[in-house]
């Protein structure tokens, strides 16, 4: 379990000022469950959900994952086993193509493994998101946005992390590739057994999740059940 308790958070501006930007915030994200984040721009949602990827620190209040406190787990073991961070820009290495991409996150977990064995597992990682032996090949830059983002998940699922999170994965997708992006957010909880937690903007995607947290004005208004009644998942 990834669990937030009493966190709040303030981004340090010019002598001494502070803009407070999360407020009191307890959340706990399981195993097994799709979460969003959803809320108004400026409500503090990727904030919340780069503290709790360890991307920085809390001023005040906790926060645990599987019951350790993250700054215990240290940076190394957090990235290699515990979370992955999907970016909204991707954050893909350019210069590479698919395939060396994932291999790139595979390495950082499997330091000994060979390199054709990475590539191998790299391989069947990106056929099982869909993507086809051309397209797996062809530099990232020259994929559509989609195909970007599933190199992105990809990573993700590289480095075989329980928690995943994800800030806007479909600011940039249209609605069809949405729905796509929608059903490998959901295989990762269903068939994984990750924890899945994106901020978004999208009803859509909201919809699809199966608790969701509401945010406004850094605070954490409501944690919304969404109607899952006949899904795989279910628990909790
Ligand atoms: N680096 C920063 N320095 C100062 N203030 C910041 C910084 N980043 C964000 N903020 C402020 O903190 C608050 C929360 O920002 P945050 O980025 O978490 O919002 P958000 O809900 O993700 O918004 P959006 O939907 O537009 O991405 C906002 O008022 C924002 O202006
Ligand atoms: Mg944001």
């Amino acid at each position: 379990m990834l669990e937030m308790s009493h966190v709040t958070y303030a981004y340090k501006l010019r002598r001494r000022q502070k803009k407070t930007a999360l407020t009191d915030v307890s959340l706990q994200c399981e195993p097994g469950i799709f979460y969003t984040i959803f809320g108004p721009s400026g409500s503090g949602k990727t904030t919340c959900l780069s503290l709790m990827g360890g991307l920085d620190q809390p001023e005040q209040g906790e926060i645990r994952i599987d019951g350790k406190r993250i700054g215990e787990i240290g940076e190394n073991k957090l990235r290699r086993g515990y979370v992955a961070y999907i970016f909204q820009d991707y954050q893909l290495f350019t210069y590479m193509t698919a395939v060396e991409n994932v291999m790139a996150a595979l390495q950082i977990a499997e330091p000994r493994t060979k390199r054709h064995d990475l590539k191998k597992r790299a391989e069947e990682i990106l056929f099982s998101l869909g993507l086809d032996a051309r397209e797996i090949e062809r530099r990232v830059t020259r994929l559509s946005g989609g195909q970007m983002q599933r190199v992105a998940v990809a990573r993700a699922l590289a480095v075989d992390a329980r928690y995943i999170l994800a800030d806007e994965p479909t600011g940039n997708l249209d609605s069809a590739a949405t729905d796509v992006m929608i059903g490998l957010l959901r295989e990762l909880v269903e068939k994984w057994n990750k924890c899945v937690v994106v901020v978004t903007h999208s009803l859509r995607v909201r919809d699809a999740s199966d608790v969701s947290f509401m945010f406004s004005d850094g605070k954490l208004e409501e944690t919304v059940q969404m109607q899952t009644a006949g899904r795989a998942g279910g628990k909790g």
